[in-house]
């Protein structure tokens, strides 16, 4: 780089603040609240740099749909010079560069073209319309759920439904036997530790052990080809694999990938509700007025994201508002200053179930938005229907813990609650 270029680029750098940002995103009090301080953090600058790590953290609602838009960031991280699946990576630390790599070859981790090639398969099945067909599946599984709740003493509202509803329903939409519950969840568990930026030595061993378990698993599965039908996401997944669409790697990981939707499909249901009964006033109207149900879901993604980091690696310098986020770097999105940003959102903080417009970013951005969302948003229609026609008590039964050893993901470790009728 000229000594003009080093300058210029110097001049357009984030501001960095005196913000300690890894103590801070894995600090559990931060992690059980961390609005306050992202909203500080956020008054300071929409995008910060931290020079100890040399990653950028957006904050921004603008900022952050610049990046996830423009074709001059991606999700293919071994754009990141200094990453786990980077290059120089593959020398320093081979282990973490295998379970990295062994991962990539997929559409979240693919930029264009190959994006668009793999995303293009999944499209037309994961939209709304094509969602329908699958409502009476998520009823169903809905109703088992509530017929095992007990009424009248407390509940651990995570294991008794919020849990256990996506993950069946993902099991039922890839035609996965039952008997499979039990280890798929633990896969998709351990192999979460991935988005997270940072992990143990033990989490990266049991990721590693899971993904090479789900992956077995799922290629025996698509092997059993009698047993999908041709319209089932099993079917179109082989159907183009068969075309010449994906290859092999990238038909198992893709399928993964999709199973594993479901882990995020659980904080909405955790996170909602318990939004909904901290703002009792707003459980009481969307009782009393059902047809706000989707606008309140946008609400609960709003408020209480599940996914708080959405992470871009620059293929080419990117000019983001007063800031170049130069090529080789890796920028984060913080989903829960995105989503409470006040030069996008009118009073951020309230929790307002009939808020219209409402361009929060809990499902990313760009070309790679969320392909479930369709499925996650009817689970959760159906879910807290489901919960309100069933139980016309729904209360706090103790205090709710959040998960407070990731940064990456926001969920509830522990939410009781009682239901009476
Ligand atoms: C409330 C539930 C969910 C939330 C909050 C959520 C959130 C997200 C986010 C933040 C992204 C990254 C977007 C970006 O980089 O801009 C994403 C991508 C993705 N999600 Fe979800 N998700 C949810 C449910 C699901 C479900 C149920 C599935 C499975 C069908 C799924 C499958 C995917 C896939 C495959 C991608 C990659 C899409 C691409 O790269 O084109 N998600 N999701």
């Amino acid at each position: 780089m000229s000594e003009q270029q080093e300058q210029t680029l110097a001049d357009t750098r984030a501001p960095s603040f005196d913000v300690d940002w890894w103590t801070m995103l894995s600090d559990p009090q931060f992690l059980a609240n961390p609005y306050p301080e992202l909203n500080r953090i956020r008054e300071l600058s929409p995008i910060h740099y931290d020079p100890a790590s040399e990653i950028y953290f957006v904050l921004g609602h603008r900022e952050f749909n610049a990046m996830a838009k423009t074709p001059q960031m991606g999700r293919d991280t071994r754009f990141w010079a200094k990453g786990w699946s980077s290059p120089e990576n593959r020398e320093n630390d081979p282990e973490t560069y295998e379970l990295f790599i062994e991962f990539q070859p997929q559409m979240i981790n693919a930029n264009a073209p190959h994006h668009r090639r793999m995303r293009g398969v999944y499209e037309k099945a994961f939209n709304p319309r094509s969602m329908m067909a699958h409502r009476a599946t998520i009823e169903e599984e809905c109703r088992r759920l509530l017929d095992e709740l007990p009424a009248d003493r407390p509940v651990e509202f995570m294991n008794a439904f919020a849990n256990p509803l996506p993950h069946r329903i993902s099991l039922r939409l890839f035609n996965i036997p039952e008997a499979m519950d039990e280890p798929i969840a633990r896969w998709i568990a351990a192999l979460s530790w991935l988005g997270n930026i940072v992990m143990t030595p033990a989490q990266k061993r049991q990721a590693q052990q899971a993904q090479s378990e789900f992956k077995a698993y799922v290629r025996d599965h698509l092997a059993d080809r009698g047993a999908h039908p041709e319209d089932s996401f099993i079917g179109l997944s082989l159907a183009a694999a068969d075309a010449g669409v994906m290859d092999e790697e990238e038909l198992v990981n893709n399928v993964v990938m999709l199973i594993s939707g479901s882990r995020t499909s659980l904080t909405l249901l955790g996170n909602g509700l318990l939004s909904l009964l901290q703002y009792p006033a707003q459980f009481e109207q969307l009782r009393a007025q059902r047809e706000l149900m989707p606008r309140a879901i946008e609400e609960m993604l709003r408020f209480e994201p599940g996914s708080s980091l959405i992470p871009r690696a620059g293929i080419e310098d990117f000019q983001c508002g007063d800031v170049v986020i130069p090529a080789g770097s890796l920028a984060i999105g913080l989903v829960g200053a995105i989503n409470r940003d006040p030069a996008r959102f009118q009073n951020p903080d309230a929790f307002d179930i009939t808020r219209r417009p409402n361009h929060h970013s809990a499902f990313g951005g760009g070309p790679h938005i969320c392909i479930g969302k369709a499925l996650a948003r009817m689970t959760g229609e159906v879910a807290f229907n489901a919960l309100m026609d069933r139980f016309q008590r729904i209360e706090l039964a103790g205090e709710p813990v959040w998960w407070t050893d990731r940064s990456d993901q926001r969920g509830l470790n522990e939410f009781p609650v009682r239901f009476g009728y």
